[in-house]
């Protein structure tokens, strides 16, 4: 069924029942959960979600999207993505909703690395980032901001997320596979992909996405370990910086940071509030247009 009839469906009949009482995977229920009402606390005080135009950009599966629609009441968001992840959503809400299909609020787009979306989405009312500007090329962070940037209509706002910054103990992405903090920061990369690659057992749940199935334990194991040196190392402070030189203010924001004492060796190198900032959330506002007579 196309977008239009679903939608038109949904009106007579309204959504495609769900119940939260199917769920058994723990990243989905991480995403579906945690995740969204983070986005919600963050962004549902700064836009009407009902009625705002959105849009997610690294939207990975669209778990967390699925949850905005169904939980928070979220009207429109349009996914993009350079994987498509989000092709496993219908199936995922299947198993883990018991949810015949997904709402018509949701779309989803594949975009190559650094393509300009502001030409096809304009006048946007909120953009939002989860986990995804640790994976972006150093060299495209400014020109994607800046596109995002574009998107905007004025006034609105980017709600930004990473966890965990490369710095911090597990900011390596490998913890899945190596639980030694800061590991990354003090081993050679030929002995952590021999840590990932001699790994064996189960896997933490909640850190194992829908990928998994298709890459198999082993491909999974390359995946993460390349997914981990292709990382940007990106600082909460430049971040920031980033964030203001693609013209965005920032309107709010919050750093956390995890109780244990770094190694010696490493606050020879670095500062320790690099060290123990793991995540960071950006609440980022494109300034509304000072009108000329004022
Ligand atoms: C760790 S996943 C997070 C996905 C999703 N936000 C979530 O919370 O599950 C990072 C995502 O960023 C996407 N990504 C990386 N670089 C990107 C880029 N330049 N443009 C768009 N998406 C990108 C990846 O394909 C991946 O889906």
């Amino acid at each position: 069924m196309n977008r239009w009839m679903i939608r038109a469906r949904e009106r007579v009949f309204g959504m495609a029942p769900w119940d939260a009482a199917y769920i058994t995977d723990e990243w989905f229920r991480a995403h579906f959960e945690y995740a969204a009402d983070v986005v919600h606390q963050w962004m549902g005080g700064a836009l009407d979600l009902r009625a705002a135009k959105l849009l997610n950009f690294g939207c990975g599966d669209g778990i967390t999207d699925l949850a905005l629609v169904l939980r928070h009441g979220a009207g429109s968001i349009h996914g993009v993505d350079i994987r498509r992840e989000y092709a496993k959503l219908p199936r995922i809400a299947r198993e883990q909703l018991g949810m015949a299909r997904i709402p018509a609020a949701l779309t989803f787009e594949t975009i190559e690395p650094c393509a300009p979306l502001a030409g096809r989405h304009q006048q946007v009312d909120g953009i939002m980032s989860w986990s995804t500007f640790e994976h972006v090329k150093r060299d495209q962070l400014l020109p994607i901001l800046r596109d995002l940037h574009q998107c905007l209509r004025p006034g609105g706002v980017f709600f930004l997320q990473i966890e965990p910054l490369f710095y911090s103990p597990f900011g390596s992405h490998l913890r899945r596979y190596d639980d030694v903090p800061w590991h990354h920061l003090l081993a050679s990369e030929d002995d952590l992909w021999r840590i990932i690659e001699t790994h064996e057992g189960p896997l933490d749940s909640s850190e194992v996405d829908f990928g998994f199935a298709d890459f198999g334990v082993d491909g999974y194991k390359r995946f993460v370990f390349e997914e981990y040196q292709a990382l940007n190392r990106l600082t909460a402070d430049e971040l920031v910086d980033v964030v203001q030189r693609a013209g965005f203010s920032v309107e709010r924001q919050e750093r956390r940071s995890v109780d244990l004492p770094p190694p010696l060796e490493l606050l020879e190198r670095y500062p320790p509030e690099v060290l123990c900032n793991n995540e960071v959330f950006l609440l980022l506002r494109k300034e509304a247009e000072q009108s000329s007579l004022a």
